[in-house]
């Protein structure tokens, strides 16, 4: 079996280092091709050297653009690379650009797409992620799930309930390994060293990048104001390129820089990120990563969205929607700060995430499927099977697994009367409305 995954900015290579660690351990052919999306050296080679990944085999170096430029040369690249090295599938993780147009070759070039951290809906096609992370779902062969949640909006999308695998989310699997390794070594960071991290208080970590927030001047100047009336915290703030960019275009970058509370820094490695947010009283961020590792490492986040494509962290009540309400972010975050109990529960939320082994199950799948024939991607001989579409209430002890068999079907949808819940094999659907289609 022959595995490529495709990455391209800072999130995909954290979230993939997991798979690629137990991918390269089980000694599986392998290849990575990197876009080039993100380059700079804090935002792709330090991640390399701090999560131990082998360099890509392949760079695209597509840069930066407008969506549609990075996209078609992403798609002409990776297209060329699958050509020549035809993979048995295709690891493609999130929502960015190299997602969309890795599922879209390989839906075109009949190679099966492995998309990881699927079924994640904001339900706003504003965003381009959203935009992404449905096409790629209409592409893809398998299915890696982070919860029941996601899996629900991915069934009720029409997808088929056999490929969705439920794996929790890798980025867990990254937290704990590497958590371990930042604490022994120690920040190393150069932007950090001048601010002795290691015995400061009450720190906030910040990081935004949404190009709904820092593009909008509205949104970041208010987002701002609130900043700088935190004066009873220690903003760190590791800037990512885009944001730097449009801050000092709005002429907002220096008096933000100048404000003695804050402290703007460069896009910092993954085991000194860790560590800060690890120590940080409170996190604020409209990053989807940062969410999951907050509640991950029991920090109370506040996001600066309207929306989520995580809500089971804030369903969790580990972390809360503020918007870029300036009252709304001065309000939770002095809670947070003053509130013990507040900020207690806050930290005590469970996580949602799994238990840091979504790389071995998600491996695990890939072997099964492979070994099943599931991998292959051909036009059906078979004439097509004739089914009807239907909807029962089931009054009886029966397993999901026993329903199908008995009836021949498969089914798409539980509800349990107030939410629709996800059909594992071994759920007993007594008491259910269920939707399932039956073959003749
Ligand atoms: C991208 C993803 C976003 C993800 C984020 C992670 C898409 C549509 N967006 O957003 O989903 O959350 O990465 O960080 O795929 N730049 C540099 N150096 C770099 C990279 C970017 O200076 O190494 C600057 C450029 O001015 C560029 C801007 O940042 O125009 C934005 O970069 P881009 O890759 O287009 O989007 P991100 O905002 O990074
Ligand atoms: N991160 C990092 N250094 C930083 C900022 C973020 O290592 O200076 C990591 C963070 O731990 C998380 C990931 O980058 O795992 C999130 O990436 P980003 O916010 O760029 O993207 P998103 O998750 O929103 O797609």
């Amino acid at each position: 079996m022959k595995i490529a995954t495709i990455l391209g900015t800072r999130p995909e290579i954290i979230k993939m280092a997991p798979i690629i660690a137990e991918i390269n351990q089980r000694g599986i052919d392998h290849f990575i091709i990197h876009t080039g999306q993100h380059y700079d050296k804090e935002m792709s080679d330090n991640f390399f050297r701090d999560l131990e990944i082998p360099t890509p085999d392949y760079n695209i170096h597509v840069g930066s653009g407008t969506h549609a430029k990075q996209t078609g040369l992403m798609m002409k690249g990776i297209e060329e690379i699958l050509l020549d090295e035809k993979p048995d599938i295709v690891l493609v993780q999130g929502d960015t650009n190299a997602v969309l147009s890795g599922a879209l070759v390989c839906a075109k070039l009949h190679i099966a797409v492995g998309h990881v951290e699927a079924g994640l809906r904001s339900f706003d096609m504003t965003m381009p992620e959203e935009v992404n992370r449905r096409v790629a779902d209409i592409c893809s062969a398998m299915y890696f799930i982070p919860t029941e949640q996601s899996a629900v909006n991915l069934l009720s999308e029409g997808i088929s309930r056999k490929n969705l695998i439920i794996t929790g989310n890798t980025v867990v699997d990254a937290c704990f390994r590497h958590l371990e390794i930042a604490k022994k070594r120690g920040f190393e960071e150069e932007s950090l060293a001048d601010l002795d991290i290691e015995n400061m208080e009450n720190i906030l970590t910040l990081t935004m990048h949404r190009a709904e927030n820092v593009d909008v001047k509205q949104r970041v100047t208010s987002i701002i104001e609130a900043l700088k009336q935190l004066k009873d915290m220690n903003i760190i703030f590791p800037i990512h390129p885009r944001t730097k960019n449009t801050l000092e275009n709005f002429g907002l970058f220096d008096e933000l820089n100048s404000m003695e509370h804050i402290h703007i820094v460069k896009p910092i490695g993954y085991l000194d990120f860790l560590l800060l947010t690890s120590k940080s009283t409170l996190i604020l961020t409209d990053s989807g990563g940062l969410q999951e590792e907050a509640i991950t490492l029991d920090v109370p986040a506040l996001t600066l969205r309207y929306n989520t494509e995580r809500p089971e962290t804030v369903a969790a009540g580990g972390n809360i929607l503020v918007g870029s309400d300036k009252d709304a972010i001065l309000e939770n975050a002095n809670k947070i700060l003053n509130d013990n109990d507040f900020a207690e529960k806050m930290k005590k939320a469970p996580n949602p995430y799994g238990q840091g082994d979504a790389a071995s199950k998600t491996v695990d799948a890939i072997e099964k499927f492979y070994s099943e024939g599931l991998l292959n991607i051909e036009a059906p001989e078979d004439i097509m099977d004739s089914f009807t579409r239907k909807m029962a209430a089931v009054n009886e002890d029966v397993t999901v697994s026993e329903f199908e068999e008995n009836e021949n079907a498969l089914i798409h949808m539980v509800y349990d009367g107030r939410n629709m819940v996800f059909p594992r094999d071994e759920l007993n659907l007594n008491g259910m409305m269920i939707t399932y289609d039956k073959r003749e």
